[in-house]
């Protein structure tokens, strides 16, 4: 692919020898020192966010109508570069007809890995406040990426929510954990539907035939945590003894589903208020969840308002995947992972949390539950083989990410003891509340609490790759 010179892109074109212009000179280091990087530099995704900025806001206006899947929006990022910057990457999937950059006209580019090049009229100094405008549209079921689409249209609307991607479905960003922001997200949609995102529902309006739902998340937010549901929805709205709104959505076609996916979502607040007594203060200004049609099977945390899949509600109740998605709001949401490779400080706890709420309403204790799982896998069963402390993206949510990831704490409750343990699982979301961490952080932070050496522990539960020996309680048993 050509490298636009900074010096084509700064009017500074006169100052370059015609024969070098003409044949189209090579980039030079100066230039590409001043070039974003098009990853943020997770190994596992590296085309993944991007280098030379750092989010703060995203202000999304969108419109979207459910008939033509078509999508149209404008985005404003309020963001700070990080290195001076003659060229910068977003991450879009969808196609950009304007961009501007501290409100002037910008160059841009789409290029291969779904990547919109902005090229500023001129470079950017290095830790400056920047705007950017992005015009775009698209039909976002359109944009397959390796044959996999994160938007799922509906029969009256369209969803965005999967991990560890989405965002390139349907707004320009940061793709990436690393780089948290806020969120303002405006979007209209036909009179009669409904568009549910996350955070507050600051206010709705309707006029000409149709209405905006205007939603604020008010804390950092990974992009990836970001939510759009379109689509014939049942609201429900209740206020936390904290004064938090609750705001749950349910699609009105859920058919046979729609009971115990409200006798689950309608226990948020409770099973919040029980998370706030395992991890301390809840660390968002709004709760919820919703329902769409959709026939997937899996849930997401999405920021607020975890998304859940009506199929997760086949047999009746499922208060148990509403604890796992909260918990993510302290484990994954307000502590994210610095890289992906780091799931487990996510899924492992979400999982685990779901034991202990097995624990406290007498439906089997974790220890009980860990030595249920353990006895499961004999010590030829793949599952052993992948390491919940670097699983690989292919593994990235495989069940042993979640399974001997949940083992690993109850090995490391039999070690430090109850007391300890408990002063972990509440101090770590305090102590890096809306952060980023990786599996490292979390060991070295759990041996600062407890005293005790624990490197050898978390290298039999999350690195070898083999069937460990039996956590210390459990054996007892056996
Ligand atoms: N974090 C989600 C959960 O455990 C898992 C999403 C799975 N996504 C996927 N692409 N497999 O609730
Ligand atoms: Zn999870």
């Amino acid at each position: 692919r050509i490298i636009v010179p900074s010096a084509l892109a700064t009017g500074l074109l006169l100052a370059i020898p015609a024969a070098a212009v003409a044949g189209g000179p090579p980039a030079s280091p100066k230039d590409r020192s001043v070039t974003g990087a098009p990853g943020i530099g997770d190994p596992y995704y590296p085309a993944s966010g991007n280098g030379g900025y750092d989010v703060s806001h995203y202000d999304l206006r969108l419109k979207y109508q459910p008939k033509t899947d078509l999508l149209e929006g404008t985005a404003t990022i309020v963001a700070t570069t990080t290195q001076e910057l003659a060229r910068f990457n977003l991450d879009l999937g969808l196609k950009a007809s304007e961009v501007l950059v501290n409100g002037k006209k910008a160059k841009f580019a789409a290029t291969g890995a779904h990547e919109l090049e902005i090229t500023p009229v001129a470079p950017l100094a290095k830790n400056k406040a920047i705007s950017v405008v992005v015009k775009y549209a698209g039909k976002p079921s359109e944009l397959k990426i390796d044959g996999f689409s994160a938007w799922a249209r509906t029969p009256d609307g369209g969803i965005a929510a999967q991990e560890p991607d989405s965002a390139v479905w349907w707004f320009p960003s940061n793709d990436h954990p690393l780089d948290k922001a806020t969120y303002d997200i405006s979007v209209s949609v036909p009179d009669g539907t409904q568009a549910i995102s996350n955070g507050v529902l600051v206010s709705q309006s309707s006029k000409l035939g149709w209405t905006r739902y205007n939603w604020r998340s008010n804390k950092p937010q990974a992009s990836y945590l970001a939510t759009l549901a379109v689509g014939k929805f049942d609201i429900t709205t209740d206020t936390t003894a904290n004064g938090l709104p609750v705001l749950n959505a349910y699609s009105k076609d859920l058919g046979d589903n729609d009971g115990a996916a409200r006798a689950s979502i309608e226990r948020t607040t409770e099973v919040a208020e029980w998370l706030e007594s395992v991890f301390g203060k809840y660390p968002f200004n709004a709760l919820g969840g919703y329902v769409p049609n959709v026939p997937s099977g899996y849930a997401l945390e999405t920021q607020t308002r975890p998304f859940y899949s009506p199929r997760q509600f086949a047999n009746g109740a499922n208060v148990s995947v509403v604890v796992h998605e909260l918990a993510h709001q302290w484990y994954g949401d307000s502590v994210s992972v610095k890289g992906w490779k780091d799931i487990w400080v996510n899924e492992g706890f979400a999982r685990y949390s779901q034991w202990l709420w097995s624990e406290k309403e007498g439906e089997g204790t974790a220890q009980e539950l860990a030595d249920y799982v353990y006895a499961q896998h004999p010590a030829d069963d793949p599952f052993w083989t992948v390491k919940p402390g670097d699983p690989g993206p292919d593994k990235q949510f495989d069940i042993a990410v979640y399974d001997r990831g949940a083992l690993a704490l109850q090995a490391l409750r039999n070690t430090v003891g109850e007391k300890d343990f408990f002063a972990i699982l509440k101090g770590w979301p305090t102590e890096r509340a809306y952060g980023n961490a990786n599996v490292n952080d979390f060991v070295k932070y759990a041996e600062r609490i407890s005293g005790k050496p624990l490197a050898t522990l978390f290298d039999t539960w999350l690195y070898e790759p083999v069937r460990p020996a039996a956590p210390a309680a459990a054996k007892a048993r056996l």
